[in-house]
């Protein structure tokens, strides 16, 4: 059984997940909103994970016979200076994620909770190329600035976001 302070922790995650959700949701709407349906696609699919990691935290519970909580989450930002802007939050909510990861999986470790320590793994693999996704778009939006349509046609080009490949070792999220 986990120990109740990792317990608490990842209950607090499973609220961070659903707040990141909602953040790059406000941003795909924004998107649209803005005839920009590239980087609206790629921010509807982000918000989709999101939820979906919050929903492996919960199994995870669940399946040690723990109700986890289902939280309220505060209103995201839904206004932005331009679209640029929306990028460079999801790359800092990114980068406190990996942070606030990183310290589930050192309280794990502190608990020598080694089953919710390797649960946790694949959590921060997870960030890594998160973290490399949104750096990657950030600089190409930076770059052009004055030129949005430059960052539709390289999501495109790239392929980026595009076809999320099924990882047979992702947590099963609760829902199926
Ligand atoms: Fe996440
Ligand atoms: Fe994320």
């Amino acid at each position: 059984m986990p120990a109740e302070r990792f317990i608490a922790a990842l209950n607090d995650q499973i609220g961070r997940e659903f707040a990141a959700s909602q953040q790059y949701l406000a941003a795909a709407v924004y998107y649209e909103d803005e005839t920009l349906p590239r980087l609206a696609q790629l921010f509807y699919d982000q918000a989709v994970e999101e939820r979906g990691h919050a929903l492996m935290m919960a199994k995870y519970l669940l399946d040690l016979g723990i109700r986890p909580r289902v939280p309220g989450v505060g209103e995201p930002r839904g206004d932005f200076a331009d679209f640029v802007e929306p990028i460079a939050i999801a790359l800092e909510q990114e980068q406190k994620v990996t942070d606030q990861i990183s310290e589930l999986a050192a309280i794990a470790r502190e608990e020598r909770d080694f089953v919710s320590d390797q649960f946790v793994q694949w959590f921060l693999k997870e960030q890594v190329e998160e973290i490399d996704l949104m750096s990657t778009l950030l600089t190409t939006a930076e770059r052009a600035r004055e030129r949005p349509l430059d960052i539709e046609e390289f999501i495109v080009r790239e392929g980026i976001g595009g076809d999320q490949e099924s990882d047979s070792s992702a947590p099963v999220p609760a829902g199926g």
